[in-house]
């Protein structure tokens, strides 16, 4: 299956409109309703998002300021005092939610757990005073690198609710991308876990710690707490790693939530940019805790008696959004699930879903994709009849794609939400809100209400319909990433020197192009940067390039993506070696090999392709197009009259 291209969503008419009795219990139940919405938030955003931060959150103290916009940084709710752990626990304590489902889990060997919202304010509270007690204070950064299992939810929760500000990084990161985050954050304490359970196998996890910290690597980090899990041997270093359960029992469960500026920072999560190293991206309290909460609850229609399952993993930002923060702002019960489907049970999604009526399903294209190839045998040997809203996020879905998600999976009866967004926004920014938009299969349909979206040409102005352009956003929005850490100047160039201000105002620039068709959808169209997308993880091409030249035998890497009919993306690396060495199979193994340990193994190189030269415009810029051409066994198109040397494109042709 390939991906959608401009053609193919330019003829896409099929029109799908919400069921009448899904709109009837909705949140929003109709595009008269929407549209209100959106003129009213347009009209005016402060008082807009100020009614619903008043009526939506718990603040200890209200705000003097709604907006401070020095463009491009932004300050919402000024002199605002919350803490989004109370949000997301207490205030749910003193309602009927107190003995309410909050987090589901199931482990992926068959353990499960269930935490009520008592319960999990309680163990949040034990973690926030153990990490007090291992000297973390308000302002501290605490990694958080952990298997998909509660005390991930809880580690986060905790230091929200000390106003430690965390940095979750993905299981599935090495040791040296966790140092590297580590060391930009100067994290003071790491929580992690002696391993988790993925695909039949363990992921030694604290091996990885050990490994980032030896030799002092480090500096900042201080001690490190480990939650058991797989009960594999690990090495514990006296004074400076300590066992959870251990200290679980010398604390109380007793911790008021820290009252928070608005504007201090919760987290800091890293992302894939089109350089070498990661970005910081920054996320503060309150503005992100109303814009987390508020898009879940009408894009996802969260009710009471829903159980909701996002499959993201918490090292990213959609289960930072939409498994931690935004389900638990609302009171709604989140399902976490520890494992992936694999060989041994390949239908597990749908073992899941069954087991505990699953109500609203939250997943990736690359992961249906995946599902299509497996046959429909597996979702249909089991009920899945309780499935009343599935939702998709993190590449553009291939139209046949959606049309078999939404009758395979959702037997024809659930809405589908195409949600574009970001790390960088925090939460959805483009989606339908399914008991009023008719939706397009592939299209993210209609922004937000309070978004004001457009697609410009680099000069900041629209361009006509069907038109391809950069998708940007004209006016800041509470969820909005304020900074890169220890950066503004970064953030300022990255995202809001692109397009040219227009009329006084800054555009954020968020990498993507897209189009909006002749009745006002839009549908993107992927990164227009050199970021690349692989199973619907971000990984900027210039990352993976630093990670090959690091390797001896490396001169020159260009990396591009090449398309993949599951993962969307796959890695394809074109180097040149050192003089001294000779291509050979063993090679490519060992750079494979090198580059996970770099980064991680969503960085594997799926292909790599020796070559003498890069083919290089007169001033010495690597021709990336060409060699995106090259690598998907395209003719290589457009103007190739800047090569400075034209033999270069006839070798790596005949290498193809
Ligand atoms: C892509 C994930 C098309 C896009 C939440 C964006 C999408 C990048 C969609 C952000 C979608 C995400 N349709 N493309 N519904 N959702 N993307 O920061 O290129 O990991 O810029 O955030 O994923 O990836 P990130």
């Amino acid at each position: 299956m390939s991906q959608p291209t401009i053609e193919s969503v330019l003829k896409e008419k099929r029109l799908f409109s919400p069921p009448a009795e899904f709109s009837q219990n909705a949140h929003i139940k109709s595009m008269e309703e929407y549209s209100q919405l959106y003129d009213k938030a347009k009209a005016d955003p402060q008082q807009f998002w100020a009614e619903l931060a008043e009526k939506e959150l718990d603040w200890f103290e209200k705000w003097d300021t709604v907006l401070d916009w020095q463009p491009p940084f932004a300050k919402w709710f000024v002199g605002g005092k919350i803490n989004i752990s109370y949000n997301c626990l207490d205030r749910h304590l003193k309602t009927w939610r107190k003995n309410k489902a909050a987090l589901i889990w199931e482990g992926e060997p068959g353990d499960s757990r269930t935490l009520t919202y008592a319960q999990l304010h309680r163990e949040v509270c034990q973690m926030a005073n153990v990490l007090k007690k291992l000297g973390v204070q308000k302002g501290d950064r605490v990694g958080i690198y952990m298997p998909m299992i509660p005390e991930a939810a809880i580690a986060m929760l905790a230091c929200a609710r000390i106003g430690a500000p965390h940095t979750v990084v993905f299981g599935g990161f090495s040791s040296e991308a966790l140092k590297n985050r580590l060391l930009d954050a100067e994290a003071k304490l790491v929580i992690t876990a002696d391993g988790g359970f993925r695909k039949d196998k363990t992921v030694p996890l604290k091996q990885q710690v050990d490994l980032a910290l030896a030799n002092n690597g480090v500096p900042n980090v201080e001690n490190v707490l480990v939650v058991q899990r797989t009960k594999e041997k690990i090495e514990m270093e006296s004074g400076r790693d300590h066992w959870w359960h251990e200290l679980q029992l010398t604390v109380s469960a007793d911790c008021p939530a820290e009252p928070m500026d608005s504007e201090d920072m919760l987290f800091i999560l890293y992302t894939s940019g089109t350089t070498g190293k990661p970005k910081g991206v920054v996320h503060t309290t309150g503005g992100y805790n109303l814009y987390s909460h508020m898009t879940l609850k009408w894009a996802f229609d969260i009710q009471d008696t829903d159980i909701f399952w996002c499959t993201a993993d918490v090292g990213w930002i959609t289960g930072h959004s939409y498994i931690v923060y935004g389900p638990l702002s609302n009171g709604a019960t989140s399902l976490m699930y520890e494992g992936a489907p694999r060989k041994s049970n390949p239908g597990c999604f749908w073992d899941v879903v069954e087991k505990y009526g699953v109500n609203i399903f939250y997943t990736a294209p690359t992961a249906i994709r995946a599902f299509i190839k497996m046959g429909e045998e597996l979702p249909k040997a089991r009920d899945l009849s309780s499935l009343r809203l599935l939702g998709t996020v993190g590449e553009p879905i291939n139209p046949e794609a959606w049309m078999w998600y939404q009758r395979v999976i959702g037997g024809d009866r659930c809405p589908i939400v195409d949600t574009w967004w970001q790390t960088e926004t925090g939460g959805f920014m483009l989606t339908p809100l399914p008991g009023a938009t008719q939706t397009k299969p592939g299209s993210c349909t209609f922004p937000f209400p309070g978004i004001i979206a457009e697609v410009v040409d680099l000069d900041g102005n629209p361009v006509a319909d069907n038109q391809g352009g950069y998708l940007v956003i004209k006016h800041p929005w509470p969820g909005m990433m304020r900074t890169v850490y220890k950066n503004p100047e970064r953030f300022r160039r990255t995202y809001w020197e692109h397009i040219a201000p227009k009329d006084g105002q800054y555009l954020y620039f968020a990498g993507d192009g897209a189009r909006q068709d002749e009745d006002g959808y839009f549908w993107v169209m992927g990164r227009v940067d050199d970021v690349i997308n692989i199973s619907g993880h971000r990984l900027g091409t210039m990352e993976v390039e630093s990670a090959l030249v690091s390797h001896p035998a490396v001169a020159e890497a260009a990396v591009v993506g090449k398309p993949d009919e599951v993962k969307g993306e796959e890695v394809f690396a074109f180097v040149t070696l050192e003089g001294s060495y000779d291509p050979s199979d063993d090679l490519v193994n060992e750079l494979k090999q090198h580059v996970i340990k770099e980064i991680g193994a969503i960085a594997r190189p799926g292909e790599i392709r020796f070559t003498d030269a890069m083919p290089k415009t007169r001033s010495g810029k690597i021709m990336r197009r060409l060699l995106r051409n090259l690598a998907s066994g395209q003719e290589v198109v457009g103007d190739t009259s800047t090569l400075e040397d034209r033999s270069v494109l006839e070798k790596l042709r005949g290498g193809v």
